[in-house]
């Protein structure tokens, strides 16, 4: 549970000052994965899980942040930051600090206490909400006040360089220009984007497998370099391709079959995605809701099947949904692998739905899942 009144006396009482506070969501995807560095479409929404981020000046010198979650200290002169941050908690804070004096914003000598409630490794961005807190109270002791997207582009760098982990855009857009009651389509190549309310009759019911999901961790790199290897080709064919975004289903037909199997299958994912993508959102600004759903299920299959990144907890997980009562749509969402699914839920019937499906997936997998049931919500701000 995020708690300002707390955080806000943690940091007093450990850093001797009054903090600002920020807050940054965590996020969920409704459809549209692996796209974003694609350049393609996805339609995510905030949620209200998040990070706090309480901040204030230091006159000696050095960057001191507390994490409340991990009950540790991190202090380095605020000249000398480490080169990388790799497979720490404050990579992600420090590369954010890192890249926003490379990108000239004068970030002085602070102290940070951080905060979070999104569940880490379950593919609902708690990095994004990390980064995007802390680009804000950073930037709070700043004279700069950037547009939102550049932001968003900074906490995506700091967490490509710094981090090393080599995710798209659409986390830390989420987090920087979500919502409340929206979810957002947003064209990952020209960052333009569109908000779609999310009606009241329809609830968000978050299914977190137990297993984790890492983007840090193999099989996202992997996925990724597949995609890669078939935007090249396809270009050596077509130019203009600058990204997978670029081609169509025409493209496969035409040239498919001299693509490895896996390849092909990659792109067909992402390809397919797209255009599935834009007509949800279609979808639900027309309230069509039945066609949401279909795609959300022709989204999971086709993440499964061609992708290649669901598990078979995330497959019973969606399975178990499909047979209860108020179901418009599951799939697994995130970066794959483990997390989370994602189901859309007439309201009415969402308070038993959560508790039918946490009972039939423990009677499938003897593992007791955790079920949250999430609002769409505001984009990061100062509390
Ligand atoms: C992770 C990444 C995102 C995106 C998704 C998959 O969340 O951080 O950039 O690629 O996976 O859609």
């Amino acid at each position: 549970m995020l708690d300002v009144n707390a955080i806000t006396t943690r940091h007093t009482e450990r850093f001797g000052d009054a903090p600002a506070v920020f807050l940054a969501p965590g996020r969920v995807n409704l459809i549209g994965e692996h796209t974003d560095y694609a350049g393609g479409f996805v339609m995510p929404a905030a949620i209200d899980f998040g990070t706090l981020a309480a901040i204030s000046p230091r006159n000696d010198g050095r960057i001191v942040i507390w994490s409340e979650n991990f009950h540790e200290q991190v202090s380095h002169p605020s000249d000398g930051l480490p080169p990388s941050g790799r497979g720490h908690w404050s990579g992600y804070p420090l590369g954010v600090v890192k890249v926003l004096r490379d990108a000239g914003f004068a970030v002085p000598a602070f102290s940070l206490t951080l905060q979070g409630d999104v569940p880490l490794g379950a593919g609902l961005s708690s990095s994004a909400s990390i980064e995007v807190a802390t680009a804000l109270a950073a930037l709070s002791l700043t004279d700069a006040n950037p547009e939102r997207e550049e932001i968003a582009k900074l906490c995506q760098r700091a967490e490509n360089t710094y981090v090393g982990s080599s995710c798209g855009i659409m986390d830390q857009f989420i987090a920087c220009r979500g919502a409340e009651n929206h979810a957002l389509l947003l064209d990952c190549r020209s960052l333009e984007y569109r908000l779609a309310p999310i009606p009241p009759s329809v609830s968000i019911v978050i299914a977190n497998t137990m297993v984790k999901h890492s983007v840090a961790g193999g099989e996202y790199g992997i996925r990724r370099a597949e995609v890669e290897e078939g935007t090249a080709f396809l270009r050596g064919h077509r130019p203009e391709i600058e990204l997978l975004r670029d081609a169509g289903p025409q493209d496969l037909e035409q040239w498919g079959a001299e693509m490895p199997d896996n390849v092909l299958r990659r792109c067909r994912h992402i390809i397919t995605e797209n255009l599935r993508t834009v007509a949800a959102a279609d979808a639900l600004a027309a309230g069509n809701m039945k066609r949401l759903g279909d795609l959300m299920a022709a989204a999971h299959a086709s993440y499964r099947d061609d992708f290649e990144a669901s598990c078979e907890e995330a497959d019973i997980m969606v399975g178990a949904a499909e047979h209860l009562p108020g179901l418009i749509g599951a799939r697994l969402t995130g970066g794959g692998v483990g997390g989370c699914t994602v189901n859309l839920v007439q309201a009415g019937h969402a308070q038993d739905f959560a508790v039918r499906l946490h009972d039939e997936y423990r009677m499938r997998t003897g593992i007791a899942a955790e079920i949250y049931r999430c609002h769409a919500s505001a984009a990061a701000h100062a509390v």
